[in-house]
Formats: structure tokens, sequence, C-alpha cells
């Protein structure tokens, strides 16, 4: 495998708002961030990836763009993006930013000008179509729930497809002169020098042109619009001749010329098509592993899903991707971003939460071949946060609560849901100390601090020799070690162990080195008789290992890293 500057990177998104906040507004900022840098290089974070920053009015936290050009003043100036941009390369750190292009914002200037003259040139950078007796042309459901369809402001007439939210209006790729304001821009943050980016929402920008309607699946008589991607493919036989058609232009026009890095955001994987998106030749770096964090999903809503990720489940999910990875890609492995739930609520039953348990979750994401993302918090613990439904900030939040009731929820049922499920359970204010606010802000923050931060937070974990943080960092280390690092970037995977319940572990080579991962991902002691020798123990989350003959004593939730 041909090696690339990326490869061997450890990278950690910010929710900028909810990261640190500079001016006591509530709100965190670039400035928040650029103080935090240093605590970033020192946990062993090389490429950082800023959740949007542009001008947006916020219907979905900044993924609603009203301008691409520019920087929200909640959040700084351009100087402090520059700023930013040059601090980090002094630290040897990259900025990867978020790339929103299947859809901006209703207050974008393209959109405002295509309702004044829906058949001009910016009625065309637009899906607008043609309301027959007042009735929508499909019956498509939008992400955030609805008719994926919306009158136009000024037109009863016409209305324009948006996948999600009604103020995020999708953005018509099959239009030669979008793709170039596109490129455009893509070029224009490249060459000031950020990194690559994290890719929104991609697989959506190529439609089903037909507008057919899908089979009704939930009560309000539409279908998921996700489904018309699937069957998208399907009737191409892939994606060469449709999307791909796109992904190629984009990645020739903008992220070869500046050997970036990218990670999209790809739903809608099948395997067949891993090679064509990531492999040698792929449209892109990366792409998140969510095939395995949502391994656990049953149906299509929350209410669905009633229980914590199961380990077998998980590792299955794993195996399965890892195998159909081989050396040709590398997947970005997640446990958690500020669309799911904390990974150590998800993974780790309630009461088994601890040092044991997280170390563990940490272990078994940075071991695996892959470039890890860590998300901010994720290397403290940070849980679960307990809301009032009042207290909820996230629109996808309020529907999905609705929509519970309208399954017929009750109204605990249905908060239990979003206690799970929340996207506003990993957007909580960053956990720095145990002052007011958790030292994320001086002001009123602008969601919800999660009450726990007396317990966990930075500055208390930095004191101890024993916490989660500092584990975080011993093993982000051990991962990029000299002795470590290449085996544990470009060594291969195999799994071992398959068949023993909740025992997670598997082999990395490469020529004549193996390490052996082995983890007991639950709370109770385990015998593992093992399939063969070892020299030496090189890592461990939990001191001791026990050994009698064959049979290793596995503590509940212990890691041993093991050279043969
Ligand atoms: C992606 C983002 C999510 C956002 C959506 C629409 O899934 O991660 O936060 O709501 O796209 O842009
Ligand atoms: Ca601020």
């Amino acid at each position: 495998m041909q090696k690339k500057w990326w490869h061997d990177k450890v990278a950690y998104q910010i929710y900028p708002k909810s990261f640190y906040d500079s001016n006591g507004d509530g709100i965190g900022d670039l400035c928040g961030i650029i103080s935090k840098l240093d605590y970033l290089k020192d946990l062993g974070i090389d490429i950082i990836w800023i959740s949007p920053v542009y001008p947006s009015p916020m219907v979905d936290n900044g993924y609603d763009i009203s301008d691409y050009y520019g920087i929200d003043p909640r959040f700084g100036t351009m100087e402090d993006m520059d700023r930013l941009i040059e601090e980090a390369k002094k630290r040897d750190m990259a900025i990867i930013m978020d790339l929103v292009v299947n859809h901006c914002s209703n207050e974008h200037e393209w959109f405002k000008k295509a309702c004044e003259d829906p058949y001009g040139p910016y009625g065309k950078y637009f899906y607008i179509r043609e309301m027959k007796d007042q009735k929508e042309p499909n019956n498509w459901r939008s992400v955030f729930g609805g008719s994926v369809w919306e009158k136009l402001p000024g037109n009863e007439d016409l209305c324009y497809l948006h996948f999600f939210a009604p103020e995020q209006p999708d953005l018509n790729w099959e239009n030669p002169l979008l793709r170039e304001e596109i490129y455009k821009m893509i070029n224009f943050w490249l060459d000031k020098g950020i990194a690559g980016f994290r890719i929104d929402a991609i697989i959506n920008i190529k439609k089903d042109l037909t507008w057919e309607d899908l089979p009704v699946d939930g009560p309000d008589q539409r279908s998921y619009v996700g489904n018309s991607i699937d069957r998208l493919i399907d009737r191409d036989g892939g994606t060469k001749d449709g999307i791909g058609v796109f992904l190629r232009e984009l990645r020739e026009r903008c992220f070869t010329p500046h050997d970036s890095f990218t990670v999209g955001e790809v739903f809608n994987m099948r395997k067949e098509l891993m090679e064509e998106f990531i492999g040698k030749d792929g449209y892109f770096s990366s792409m998140f592993a969510f095939e395995t964090i949502q391994s656990y999903k049953k149906g299509n809503c929350w209410y669905d899903y009633d229980r914590n990720m199961d380990p077998d489940q998980w590792k299955k999910a794993v195996f399965e991707s890892q195998k159909l990875l081989s050396d040709n890609a590398f997947e970005a492995t997640i446990i958690e971003n500020h669309d799911q739930p904390r990974g150590a609520s998800l993974y780790i039953p309630r009461d088994e939460y601890g040092f044991a348990s997280v170390s563990a979750l940490a272990g078994l994401q940075l071991l695996q071949r892959g470039i890890p993302f860590l998300y901010q918090g994720q290397e403290i613990g940070m849980t679960n946060c307990p809301f009032e439904l009042e207290e909820y900030d996230d629109i996808n939040t309020i529907d999905s609560y609705q929509f519970m009731i309208q399954m017929g929820r009750t109204p605990v049922q249905a908060l239990d849901g979003c206690y799970r499920e929340s996207r506003d359970n990993t957007r909580t204010p960053m956990q720095w100390d145990d002052s007011e606010n958790a030292g994320f802000t001086t002001g009123k923050p602008w969601l919800k601090v999660n009450p726990n931060y007396l317990d966990i937070n930075v500055a208390k974990q930095e004191k101890e020799y024993g916490s989660i943080l500092n584990y975080y960092k011993r093993l982000i280390a051990f991962r990029k070690s000299k002795e470590y690092g290449e085996i544990l970037t470009w060594g291969s995977f195999e799994p071992m162990y398959e068949n023993q319940e909740k025992i997670f572990a598997f082999k990395r080579k490469l020529e004549e080195k193996e390490l052996t991962v082995i983890c007991n991902f639950s709370d109770s002691e385990r015998f593992l008789v093992l399939k063969e020798d070892y020299s030496e123990v090189v890592f461990v989350n939990l001191p001791q290992v026990t050994r009698i003959g064959d049979n290793m004593i596995l503590r509940p939730y212990q890691l041993i890293v093991v050279e043969k």
C-alpha cells in the first residue's frame, strides 16, 4: 500500500459551539480552540476536524450555511481562522473543515435569488418543481421529518427539495455552474492552508431524477428519503456512472491537486463500493466506519433501539469491515460524534461505567486498523446527559420525540429514547474543570452542561495518573511509538478468539512482527485458553496479567497487548 501523510495520524473532532468560549457569550469560538491547541497537542492529536464555523442561521447548528466564504461572527473572524491554521501548523497539527455541499441555507444569496426568479439562473442551483393541485411531487420524508418538499417562498405553485430541514434547500449538482462554484469555494479554503475536509452527507448529492414515490414506511404515509438513494444505486447497478461522476470531478478539481485528506460521511454504504470510495483511487481518503457504530440499530426510529450495543454484535461488525478493507483502505474509526450518543453510554451499561470499561473501549478503537477520530470529551469519558424535553435544542431530537409519541409511545418512553439517542448528548459543553459551567464559559452556556462535570472534567483528570485522560495519552503514544507505530498503522488485522463471547481480540501483523490485542469486554472475570504463546506484554489498561499455564485470567474489562 502506498503510504500517505495522514495514515499514521490521530484525529479529533471539535464541535466549536461547545468546545471553549473565550469571550463569555456562552458559545464556543475559534479563539477558544486556539487556546486549547496545546492541550490537544499534549493529548497526541495531529488532525483537528472542526464542525461548521461558516455564517449560518443555526437551524441545524451550522450545517445550514448562508455564506461559504465567511466565518460566523459567533465563532470569530477570518483573522481568527487564519491564526488557528497558523498556530496549528506551528505545532505540526493540521486543520480540516466541514464541507456541507448537499445543501445550503435558505438564507444563502443563491436561494434568495432563486426565490426572486425561479426560472432564472439561480433557480437551477436548486431542485424546484411544480406543485400540481397543491400536491407535493412525491411521498419522500425528510431526515428531520415532514415532506422533502416545501413551498417556494413567493410562489404558491412551486416547491423546492430539502433532504434535511426546510431551511436547508438541496443544491442541484446536475448543474455544471453550481459545481464550478463549489470547486472554487473548496479551493479557496485549501489554498488558505487547511489540510482537507470532512464531507457532510455526500452520498445525497445524486438524486433519483424520476422522483418516483417510495413504498410507505411510516404513519405519515411517507417514505424515508434515504431509501431513494438505495433505490438509485440498485437501479444504476452501482455508483460509478451516477454519483461517481460528480465525486471523481470533485477529487480531480480540488483534492488531488492539494494532496488533501478527506473523510466522507457516507451512509448507505455497501461492501462492494468500499474500494471505489476509499481504495487506491478512491473518491475520498477515508470514510467513517458507521457500519460498526450503528450495528445495534434495529429499525428506523429511536424507540426501536431499546438497549446498549451488544459487544459481540459490535465485534462482528468490526471484523466484517476490517476483512473487507484488507490492505487497500483505511476507514475512520469512531465510537461517537456530534450526531451519535456518547460512546461511553452506548457501549457500556450504565452500572459498568468506569476507568476499566472506558479504557477498554478506547483501546479497542485505537488499536484497530484505521485512522481514529476522537470526539471532544471522549478522552475524559464524557457520558450522555439527562435533559427535560424543553431543554433539548436539536431539531432532530424534537422531531424524533414527536414521531415516537405519534407511534404510541408514552412521554416517559419517548424521553428515554431521547436520553439514549439524542444528538444533544454529545453537544453539551466540554467539561474543563469543576468551576461553574464546567469552565466552558463565564456566561450562560447555549446548551445545558452535564451535571456530572464535578466528577468528570479535564482539570481533575490531568492531576490523576490513573485517569481516563492520562490513559488516552499513553494509548495514543503507544499507537504512535517508534517501536509499534508502524505495525499499529499499516499492520494487517486478523480476528482472534472469534467465538468467545465478549472477548474482543485481534492480531496486527507486519512482516515479522506480531501484536495480539485481547480484551474482555464484560464485567465478569474470564479464563481464556491461549492459542499461542507470547514473549512480552507490551500494553495494558489494568495492571497485573495473570497466567496459569495456558490459561490467561482476564479481569473485567481488561485489555492487554502482547508481542509474539
Ligand atoms: C450530517 C451532519 C449532521 C447534519 C446533517 C445535515 O449528517 O453530521 O449534523 O444535521 O448532515 O447537514
Ligand atoms: Ca464565544
